[in-house]
């Protein structure tokens, strides 16, 4: 894997956090029982040669508020960039997409979610940023018998048991962790190591799946903090704790705002140079990335996709992305767009769009061709993906996750 440093550089910097915001058109069905033929694009037509599709009506909830608004438009992007590059279809069927707003709790998430299928009455949903949501709606799902299929939200819970309406495109907190451990053992040798993490769901799977296999490989821990998720401002303190622990490096899961806070102040309190930060890679990716700046440099880091990752797949989809919105993708985005990929192979596979016959048709899809690399589902219906060794470094003037190495599992 090499430094892909060429689209970058055109783009320069990533645009602000809060570009002409580009809502998903809506791309509507011409009317109703103007069902089309299958076929047509890239993922081809219908299982059933020539049979007409319905339209497909498809929720999208993403955090449109709260810490994570900022990974809730990479998402809606990289979503609506699979359906331009279809033709506005998903495998062959017209598309309505109906927008719900996550905000960044089960408070917002689950009346957003449970409007999408009992007002909105959605064929399948795709989103969800945060595990606390996800967590909150999974009953939702299973027992309307609409298939989601989770494009961020990490908890392992969330697909445990897998059912046939829950799927996920994206990661499982611990997984994206557990990459890390014995490499961080490795680099830390005799010395310890402090765990600092949002205190909700996901920052406690990281913490626990790095734990795993870091002590596993021979690992001491030094400490351990969680701090209130969403309301924390002030690290110092923690910080403080990190420093008198004396241990020789730090591993943590925060995303969105909290990233930004959390690297900023752990650089200001005079750690950065002090002792290494090594992370779940949400704490470096996309706009939180530019916004940490400087502080964020020399950060290692885990994640299953890089925009510098130098394969042809990616340069693609890399070089459209930029085309579309004028930033580099986010793993964010990746996993909204495979979440599409996943549903246009589906309602291919199945040669229908109702919801029945698209969970049945996700449990055909084999693999994905992601700009990651190609995944299958699990058993859980989980991504089995590789997860890369990144980190921050100044590309052509740029800040990017360089990828260093594959991680072994
Ligand atoms: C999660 O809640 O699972 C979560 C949220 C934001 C991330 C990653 C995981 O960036």
């Amino acid at each position: 894997m090499s430094i892909r440093p060429s689209i970058v550089k055109q783009l320069g910097r990533r645009a602000s956090l809060v570009p002409a915001a580009v809502a998903v058109a809506l791309v509507l069905a011409s009317c109703g029982g103007s069902s089309v033929s299958g076929g047509g694009d890239d993922d081809g037509g219908g299982g059933d040669e020539g049979a007409a599709l319905d339209p497909v009506k498809i929720g999208l909830l993403v955090p449109l508020s709260g810490v994570y608004a900022a990974l809730g438009e990479d998402m809606q992007q990289g979503f609506q960039l699979y359906l331009d590059e279809n033709d506005g279809k998903l495998g062959g069927a017209e598309v309505e997409v109906v927008e719900a707003d996550e905000g960044e709790s089960p408070g917002t998430g689950v009346p957003a979610a449970t409007r999408l299928v009992t007002q909105d009455q959605v064929d399948a949903v795709a989103g969800i940023v945060s595990s606390a949501v996800a967590l909150g709606v999974k009953d939702l799902f299973v027992e309307s018998k609409v298939p989601l299929v989770v494009a961020n939200a990490g908890a392992n819970d969330v697909t445990a048991g897998g059912s046939p309406y829950i799927w996920r495109s994206s990661f499982t907190n611990g997984g994206v962790a557990a990459a890390l451990g014995a490499y961080v053992a490795e680099q830390v040798g005799d010395g310890s190591v402090y765990l600092i993490s949002a205190d909700y769901a996901a920052g406690a799977e990281s913490t626990g799946g790095f734990k795993e296999t870091f002590e596993a490989a021979g690992g001491t821990i030094a400490g351990e903090a969680f701090t209130p998720f969403g309301t924390t401002t002030d690290w110092q303190p923690y910080l403080q704790g990190i420093r008198a622990s004396g241990a020789s490096a730090v591993y943590t899961f925060y995303a969105g705002a909290e990233a930004v806070g959390f690297t900023t102040q752990y650089n200001q309190f005079g750690l950065k140079g002090e002792i290494p930060l090594y992370a779940a890679g949400f704490l470096t990716e996309g706009g939180v990335l530019e916004a940490s700046g400087e502080a964020a440099v020399g950060i290692q880091n885990s994640l299953h996709y890089s925009d510098q990752i130098d394969s042809e797949r990616n340069n693609a989809f890399v070089e459209a992305y930029v085309a579309a919105y004028d930033e580099v993708p986010t793993t964010y985005a990746v996993q909204a767009y495979d979440a599409a990929a996943a549903l246009g192979l589906a309602i291919e596979a199945a040669g229908a769009t109702d919801s029945e016959s698209i969970a049945q048709g996700l449990s055909e899809v084999g693999e994905i061709d992601s700009p990651r690399g190609t995944f299958s589902f699990d058993e859980n219906h989980d991504p089995v993906q590789p997860y890369y060794l990144r980190e921050v470094q100044e590309v052509d003037g740029v800040l990017a996750n360089v990828v260093l190495q594959e991680l072994e599992q």
